[in-house]
């Protein structure tokens, strides 16, 4: 059973262990090598405006053991849209369904915040990730310019759906 456990600043060791293993996303997102600036980062990535209780950095089980990360909002860009900064597994975790199961869950409880659409960026680098958001339904709104991550310069996609 997938579930989703809430993460406060006492959970840093976790993210950082999360993150170790997903070395290879944050080599695709930074160029770098996973350190204690990408555990903040995790944790400060938030639209703009938004208050603390509109924000969630949650760990992904799989029954008792952490298998990834999710954070998402509610609020941004309109008050009724949900946002999802980050959906990363790791990579034995990967290609068995967990990630449309995680969608699910932050589906439900966007709509018991009376959210009706749900957003979210993909890296152009990222083309698996792209075709995953795309079979669950998302589609291209907007293409922003690039920006800066880490070491690397990135495109990305933002998406969006009904919900
Ligand atoms: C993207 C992600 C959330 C999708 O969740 P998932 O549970 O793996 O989704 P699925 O099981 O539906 O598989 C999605 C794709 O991953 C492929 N896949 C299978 N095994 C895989 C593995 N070990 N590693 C990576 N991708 C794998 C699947 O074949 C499928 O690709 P396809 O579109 O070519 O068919 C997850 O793969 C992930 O966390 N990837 C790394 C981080 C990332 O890219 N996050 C998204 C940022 S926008």
């Amino acid at each position: 059973m997938i579930a989703l456990r809430a993460l406060g600043a006492e959970d840093a060791a976790l993210v950082a262990e999360l993150q170790s293993d997903c070395a290879d996303y944050i080599a695709l997102e930074t160029g770098q090598a996973p350190g204690p600036a990408h555990v903040a980062g995790f944790f400060d990535d938030a639209p703009p405006g938004l208050s603390a209780d509109q924000i969630f950095a949650m760990a992904i089980c799989e029954g008792e053991r952490p298998i990834g990360l999710l954070n998402w909002s509610q609020g941004y860009p309109e008050t009724t849209d949900a946002y999802i900064g980050l959906l990363m597994l790791v990579p034995t975790a990967r290609g068995r369904g967990i990630g449309g199961e995680v969608l699910s869950q932050v589906i439900r409880a966007a709509r018991n915040r009376h959210c009706t659409r749900l957003l979210l960026c993909v890296f152009r680098d990222n083309p698996a990730a792209l075709r995953f958001w795309q079979a669950h339904g998302f589609r291209h709104r907007q293409t922003t310019p690039p920006a800066t991550f880490g070491a690397r310069t990135h495109i990305r996609d933002e998406l969006s759906r009904a919900i």
